[in-house]
């Protein structure tokens, strides 16, 4: 991804190893603050994926891929290290997924490192080839709203959700963005804008209030990324994913969720099964270090919520575009190359 530092444009990922370490963007001090932070072993990268330094799901299991290369390389008991990295965050399907590919890879005797970087590496090719394939929904002049972020900063590299529009913007289409704030953590004000604003991309932030009051007269199109997607096409997605989707089902907005594969867990039958993170209640009743919210007055926070399949247009993927009922083709796809049912 493009960062612009103030004084340079730089290229770089979210996460990588480097040195011994594995390396990430502090992603709770953007825009404010661009800082690289070090890991030396798996208990730092487990706390990095527990506190956000690390989000979105597929940077989640990248960080935890490394995680468990840094565990192989110290030595340390690798079942362990691998219960420690899967009990971070719940919902976020790539961080089983990514843990269990480094087990398989590391049983088999490859090299930790190479091993995890080339998982990494196949995580920014499926969103090469997500932004590929979804870039041919995105015409020109299209107005398009994004929630949360699902961009660079969330998958390794270029994005899921918006890896079709830096695509679409790079060859050449007007487009507009409209990227939903994302209360409590505010992951659309803060990283979603700092990507577009890197790329120059054309863009507003609107409150997440504001998005059925958008949808109704500027957006075309809706996409957003998923944490996890359920056999039937039940999805889970950052909270207020569920909202978007319900208006743009009534609005007759297309609504996309770009996710790779590795998003897809074939093991629970629908959304009921997915487990649902509850945050601190300080993210909602403090703003910054201060609260806002009245001594006393409780808030619920959770993180995620899950859409049904019916109000999905139809899945980016890196093996194509594919409407709830076609899902299958992952399936197969994962089980040649996993041997995963
Ligand atoms: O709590 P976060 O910031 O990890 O949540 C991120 C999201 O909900 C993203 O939309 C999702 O992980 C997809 S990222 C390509």
């Amino acid at each position: 991804m493009r960062v612009l530092t103030g004084k340079e444009s730089i290229e770089t990922r979210a996460v990588w190893f480097e040195r011994g370490m594995v390396r990430m963007i502090d992603q709770r001090l953007i825009p404010q603050k661009f800082k690289i932070v070090d890991m030396a072993d798996h208990h730092e990268v487990a706390e990095a994926i527990r506190n956000m330094t690390v989000r979105g799901a597929p940077s989640i299991g990248a960080a935890a891929a490394y995680g468990m290369a840094l565990a192989a390389r110290n030595e340390a008991d690798l079942q362990k290290a691998a219960e420690e990295l899967k009990g971070t965050r719940p919902t976020a399907y790539d961080l089983f997924y990514a843990v269990d590919h480094m087990l398989s890879s590391l049983e088999l005797g490859d090299d930790p490192v190479k091993a995890a970087d080339a998982y990494a590496d196949q995580v920014v090719e499926r969103c090469r080839l997500i932004g590929m394939h979804g870039a041919e929904l995105i015409d020109d002049e299209m107005n398009i709203m994004t929630h949360c972020n699902a961009g660079a900063l969330a998958t390794v590299d270029i994005g899921t959700a918006l890896a079709p529009i830096r695509r679409a913007w790079t060859e050449g289409r007007h487009i507009y963005v409209y990227v939903s704030e994302t209360r409590p953590r505010l992951q659309g004000m803060r990283l979603t804008a700092w990507e577009l604003y890197n790329e120059g991309i054309p863009h507003s932030i609107v409150v997440d209030g504001a998005a059925g009051h958008y949808l109704r007269k500027d957006v075309n199109l809706t996409i957003v990324g998923a944490d996890r997607i359920a056999a039937n096409g039940d999805f889970a997605n950052k909270i207020g994913t569920f909202d978007k989707a319900v208006l743009c089902h009534e609005l007759g907005v297309p609504f996309y969720v770009a996710a790779p594969i590795s998003t897809f867990d074939f093991s629970i039958a629908s959304g009921d099964d997915i487990v649902i993170e509850d945050r601190s209640e300080d993210e909602v009743t403090h703003v910054g270090k201060e609260r806002l919210a009245p001594e006393g007055s409780p808030a619920l926070n959770p993180s995620f919520d899950m859409t049904r399949a019916k109000y999905v247009t139809g899945f980016i993927t890196e093996v194509g575009i594919l409407r709830p009922d076609e899902i299958d083709k992952v399936r197969r796809e994962k089980f040649a190359q996993e041997g995963e049912l």
